[in-house]
């Protein structure tokens, strides 16, 4: 095909659309990385112009201290990323996909697959290493492990049993130029004294009875690597000297040892205790808490996210699924509103074991309410059973289920819109937009 010396408007456009028919809004680079292509719904996605020849991680990322998206482009890996709408606030998400270019093994160039993640306060469910949300307070999150995780930083999650600390932890390890390197899980909770000091940081042939060779602790094990402290709130005071000093010199001394070890960790710690009353309380030492939380994140237990009880609960349904064992195509809406309106102590963790129950106990392709552990669904057995029985109101029984929902969660706040929307894990504006759309205003 001859070279067109100028740009050949037709020509652009037609570009335009055939990429945006095929990919969507996506933006063409050359082996530098520089834009040759962009269509026009990429650059509204991004929310600014995108001149040809631009540089992708100056345009993407700015320049902006972490830059874990312009980096792993720029060392040609694969990208699958959620950055800040380069033209809006932080608040508003793109994510991003590359696609190499090309069948040799050197690329010809990339293709950045775009696509609105919406905004953090929108209810759109977002994946994220294998967590599933559409809440805004995990969506904060998510942002906040994603400009991080390159980071050294030491961060401390504090959440309820099964709120997804773990998952949490495991994603900044992938995320971290660390991921190569182990990543060590101790539960800080699940040993004595002095079973866990060893366990944290060694110990040496002969310091204790049955010590019959030396053997590193989990410190020295997660070196170059990620440590996990589980429920760091119940490390032993003494212990926590030593955490503390670990911290501070980057340096071991196994039980029984004199000689310090130098260990290269990252450290990451989980609780669902309040640090700062434990420190009150005198439990835990002040230096060490600021050591640990030098970035806080905090996840919501499941009940103050409730929007979420239905993303997950789909997702649960969608891997027992792939299981084969049977297949659930339906979730009564009697199952869901159980579901919905449990208070769920044990969080995601319990949804999910819950759904496995289900699954195991009922039949057929409609998951309903009987197939669901009788404190779900027996009045007066769940300690909040709210909705439900509200559910039997004569002026509650007609329309969608959700309609059903808001009439039940509104006659049991007396009409008060925002406790309803509390209740039932909805904004305000979700509420009255939902509202409207049943004909409830
Ligand atoms: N947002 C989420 N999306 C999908 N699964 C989740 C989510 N949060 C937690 N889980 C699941 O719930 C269970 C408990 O998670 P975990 O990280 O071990 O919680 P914690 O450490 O807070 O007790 C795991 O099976 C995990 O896969
Ligand atoms: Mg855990």
């Amino acid at each position: 095909m001859a070279r067109t010396p100028a740009r050949e408007p037709s020509l652009d456009r037609l570009i335009d659309a055939a990429l945006a028919a095929s990919a969507g809004a996506c933006i063409v680079l050359d082996e530098g990385l520089r834009v040759r292509f962009a269509t026009a719904s990429a650059a509204a996605l991004l929310g600014c112009p995108i001149p040809r020849g631009v540089s992708a991680p100056a345009l993407l990322c700015g320049d902006k201290p972490k830059r874990p998206v312009a980096e792993a482009l720029a060392a040609g890996l694969p990208v699958h990323a959620l950055v800040p709408r380069p033209g809006g606030d932080d608040e508003h998400l793109v994510r991003i996909r590359s696609v190499p270019l090309g069948a040799g093994s050197k690329p010809l160039g990339w293709l950045l697959a775009l696509q609105d993640a919406g905004a953090i306060g929108s209810d759109r469910t977002v994946e994220f290493h294998g967590m599933s949300t559409r809440d805004a307070g995990m969506k904060h999150v998510f942002a906040v492990v994603q400009k991080i995780a390159r980071s050294d930083a030491t961060v401390l999650v504090r959440g309820e049993t099964g709120t997804g600390k773990e998952l949490v932890a495991q994603a900044i390890h992938r995320l971290s130029d660390r991921k190569d390197g182990p990543l060590r899980v101790i539960n800080c909770a699940a040993l004595p004294a002095n079973l866990l000091e060893s366990e944290l940081f060694g110990h040496l042939k002969g310091a204790f009875t049955g010590a019959i060779r030396d053997t590193p602790g989990h410190v020295q094990l997660a070196d170059h690597g990620t440590l996990f402290l589980d429920e760091v709130a119940e490390l032993p005071l003494e212990l926590q000297a030593k955490l503390l000093r670990m911290l501070e010199t980057r340096t071991v001394i196994p039980v029984g040892g004199r000689d310090p070890i130098a260990v290269d960790v990252r450290v990451i710690s989980a609780t669902h205790r309040a640090l700062r009353q434990e420190v009150e309380a005198g439990r835990f030492r002040a230096d060490l808490m600021y050591r640990l939380r030098v970035i806080p994140v905090f996840l919501p237990p499941l009940r103050a996210r409730r929007g979420d009880i239905e993303v997950l609960t789909q997702r649960f349904v969608d891997e027992f699924n792939a299981r084969g064992k049977r297949r659930v195509d339906q979730l009564a809406p009697t199952a869901l509103a159980a579901l919905e309106h449990h208070d769920w102590p044990g969080n995601v963790r319990e949804l999910r074991n819950t759904l496995e129950y289900a699954f195991a106990i009922g039949e057929g392709p409609e998951l309903v309410a009987g197939d669901l552990p009788p404190e779900l669904v027996e009045p007066g057995l769940d300690a909040e059973p709210m909705l439900a029985a509200a559910e039997v109101r004569p002026t509650t029984t007609e329309g969608p289920p959700e309609a059903r929902r808001i009439a039940a969660a509104l006659t049991r706040t007396a009409g008060n819109r925002d406790q309803a929307a509390k209740l039932l894990g909805l904004s305000r504006v979700t509420l009255w937009r939902r509202m409207r759309q049943h004909g409830l205003v």
